[in-house]
């Protein structure tokens, strides 16, 4: 059995602890929260023998895990992670894994000292089936014309940024915002399927805070446009899409991921959608489990390497989209030397 410390006690670790716990190879040991309080209540949901800690040294100096989950506010990732790693856990950490390249370069450096540890980001949509479905799909086109990619869901914590309030998620001191929340997925997709753009440019719309509420991303290929939009501030219903010559693949939600058609410009369409699971994390989080059970053969270092691979592209390209359109988070200034 994995044994697994947790960060952050909102609903996305219950949706993770599901989902290992539907594996039926994990066991949740350790909890780490701000408040005892709040670690009991969390943890009463799935067990009544972990242990909990409100400091994170003792977390990490004293916790009886193997393997920590980390779904904190974005900021404070790189210092989690980097505890983790030195303290010889193995680390998944919800994305984006870290705020900008200068913390990704740090995170690769302690994992070449500290060979033993795995690290995944934890980016949900690129473990499901019908990702890796629109993958094979994109790679077997003759011709790619580009794609159009949409995310963009109304928060509820923007009632509270409204109210004057500056929720984590829509604050640059927690490295928040629409592209780093919703836009990291369609980063995920346009890396992930057609490769990194040559240019990159962000029309973001700011907030009174100067956090981006939502925006329009442009990322150019040599022979064609790929157009992603993000958001928090408003809903969209907009389906994305793939352009090939005369087909096209149509996904309901370019994050989400629940039903694609391939349309051959012919008048036909063919329904290409594969199984979803009850747990959006699931297929993750198998993943995951199948190399930590097993880290040191050749597969399980391939697809570590693969995955940090494209979490290094993807978060350069989030950095370039952020500074072409001049939004900086704290964190930026941190590592300035
Ligand atoms: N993969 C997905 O589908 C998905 C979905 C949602 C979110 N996420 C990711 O999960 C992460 C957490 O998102 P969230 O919306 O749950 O964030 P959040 O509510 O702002 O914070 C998550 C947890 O971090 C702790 N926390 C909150 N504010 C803090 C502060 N000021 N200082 C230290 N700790 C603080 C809290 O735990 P305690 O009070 O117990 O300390 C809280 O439960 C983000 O990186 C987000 O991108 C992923």
């Amino acid at each position: 059995m994995l044994k697994l410390g947790i960060i952050g006690t909102n609903w996305i670790t219950e949706q993770f602890i599901d989902a290992v716990l539907e594996t039926k190879e994990w066991q949740l040991t350790s909890i780490y929260s701000r408040t005892l309080p709040k670690a009991k209540a969390f943890a009463e949901k799935f067990t009544d023998k972990a242990e909990y800690f409100t400091e994170l040294d003792k977390f990490f100096a004293e916790g009886n895990f193997e393997v920590v989950y980390i779904a904190s506010p974005n900021s404070l990732h790189f210092e989690q992670s980097r505890a983790a790693i030195l303290a010889g856990k193995h680390v998944i950490v919800e994305k984006p894994a870290c705020s900008n390249p200068q913390e990704m370069r740090q995170i690769i450096k302690l994992l070449r000292q500290n060979r033993g540890v795995c690290y995944f980001e934890a980016a949900r949509h690129l473990h499901e089936r019908n990702f890796k479905m629109l993958k094979q799909q994109i790679k077997e086109m003759d011709v790619i014309q580009g794609a159009s990619l949409t995310y963009m869901k109304y928060s509820s914590r923007y009632e509270s940024f409204l109210a004057g309030n500056e929720p984590n998620i829509f604050s640059p001191h927690f490295s928040g915002g629409a592209l780093q929340d919703l836009g990291v997925y369609l980063v995920y997709n346009a890396v992930s399927w057609f490769g990194v753009p040559d240019e990159v440019n962000y029309y973001p719309t700011k907030l009174r805070n100067g956090i981006d509420g939502k925006g329009t991303a442009v990322l150019r290929y040599t022979d064609y446009q790929v157009v992603l939009t993000c958001g928090k501030t408003a809903n969209s219903y907009l389906t994305s899409e793939v352009y090939g010559l005369k087909e096209t693949l149509i996904m309901d939600n370019a994050a989400e991921l629940k039903k694609i058609t391939l349309l051959d410009g012919q008048g036909n369409q063919r329904d290409l959608t594969q199984e979803v699971d009850r747990n959006p994390m699931l297929s993750e989080v198998q993943d995951f489990t199948s190399v930590l059970k097993d880290p040191t053969s050749l597969d399980s270092k391939q697809q570590m390497d693969d995955w940090l691979a494209i979490a290094i592209q993807v978060n350069r390209v989030l950095y370039d989209l952020r500074m072409s359109a001049d939004l900086y988070f704290d964190a930026d200034s941190k590592h300035l030397v």
